[in-house]
């Protein structure tokens, strides 16, 4: 990847990271790049008032820095992985007060990495499923207090708190050829037009992939989607790189050949396009992938899914292989 001017990195979820030395040094030998999959959210830094936690973040960026691997950071804003008693605290806030709570949340976290992120994910997931709600944004605590000016306002305090870390709009479902994810990239591109009419200081968008197995890829719409983004001077991460193979059939060596084959279709449009930065997957190694506990993307025949390049063995798969080849 590197020699195309790529950078492929990890999530790396810090229960596995602290207690298996064969990941440790997987992770050392295939990643450019590292990102906490929890470590950084809300929930872990800041899990009751007056406490903060920074021990499992610290630990990932002292590796990152000990093996010569650059940091994302993931993710300031979410309506997610909020500890439970921030989401009475931003119900009762007027708005100052919780501009007040987000500048120092976001001065806590990327203040104490300042000059050690690449890029943060100030905001991440903020668009509805549908279009609906205050400027097309999904509910969320964060849209509650502040209004739809908070994505605006999160990127423009990271940017007072850490102007060399790149700020990034993290988002889901805009990947494949389905018409509701056309939909939302014409979303994305016209909020992004906004952002920059409006002097916001943001420089990534980021696509989480998590591809499924269940719609298909459409090279065109998504070359042309990364092309316009491209244009507007912006970068482009590949945050969450995954594929959930639960269309796909039980017999390992075919589900393997059709995940390499899909993430091919993908990752050949994406890194083809000179905006595009980073290739990230959501973690490396097959058994830790959270698609496993996940609601509606988990097998229905039960097996763990075989949505990442490492087997249980740390072996590589085909879909190692077909990245390899399409870097
Ligand atoms: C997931 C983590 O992988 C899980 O361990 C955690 O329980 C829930 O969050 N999109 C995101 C990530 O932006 O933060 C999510 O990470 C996966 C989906």
């Amino acid at each position: 990847a590197a020699r195309t001017g790529l950078t492929y990195g990890a999530e790396v979820p810090g229960f596995r990271f602290a207690r298996d030395p064969a990941y440790r040094q997987a992770v050392a030998r295939e990643a450019g790049m590292l990102v906490c999959g929890t470590e950084m959210k809300m929930e872990v830094v800041r899990p009751e008032p007056g406490k903060t936690d920074f021990a499992q973040a610290d630990a990932l960026v002292r590796f990152a820095r000990s093996n010569g691997q650059r940091m994302r950071g993931h993710t300031l804003v979410w309506h997610e992985a909020l500890p439970p008693w921030v989401r009475p605290l931003l119900a009762r806030a007027t708005a100052p007060q919780a501009e007040d709570f987000l500048r120092r949340w976001i001065e806590t976290v990327a203040g104490r990495y300042r000059g050690q992120i690449a890029s943060w994910d100030v905001v991440n997931e903020v668009l509805s499923q549908d279009g609906g709600g205050p400027e097309g944004l999904r509910e969320s605590p964060w849209l509650t207090a502040l209004g739809p000016g908070y994505v605006d306002l999160a990127f423009r305090i990271l940017h007072e708190v850490d102007p060399k870390a790149a700020g990034c709009w993290n988002e889901d479902a805009v990947e494949q050829g389905v018409p509701w994810m056309e939909a939302r990239r014409i979303r994305v591109l016209k909020r992004l037009e906004g952002m920059l009419a409006r002097g916001v200081p943001i420089r990534r968008f980021g696509l989480q992939s998590h591809i499924t197995s269940t719609v298909p890829i459409d090279q065109g719409q998504l070359r042309r989607f990364l092309r316009e983004i491209g244009a507007m001077g912006l970068g482009i991460e590949i945050t969450e790189f995954d594929i959930d193979d639960r269309a796909f059939p039980a017999d390992v060596a075919t589900r393997d050949r059709k995940v390499a084959d899909l993430a091919k279709s993908y990752l050949e449009v994406v890194a083809a396009e000179p905006a595009v930065l980073n290739v990230m997957s959501w973690d490396l190694y097959d058994p830790d992938t959270w698609l496993n506990d996940h609601p509606y993307r988990k097998r229905p025949d039960g097996l763990p899914q075989r949505a990442l390049p490492l087997d249980a063995q740390f072996k590589r798969k085909p879909l190692w292989h077909a990245m390899k080849a399409v870097f």
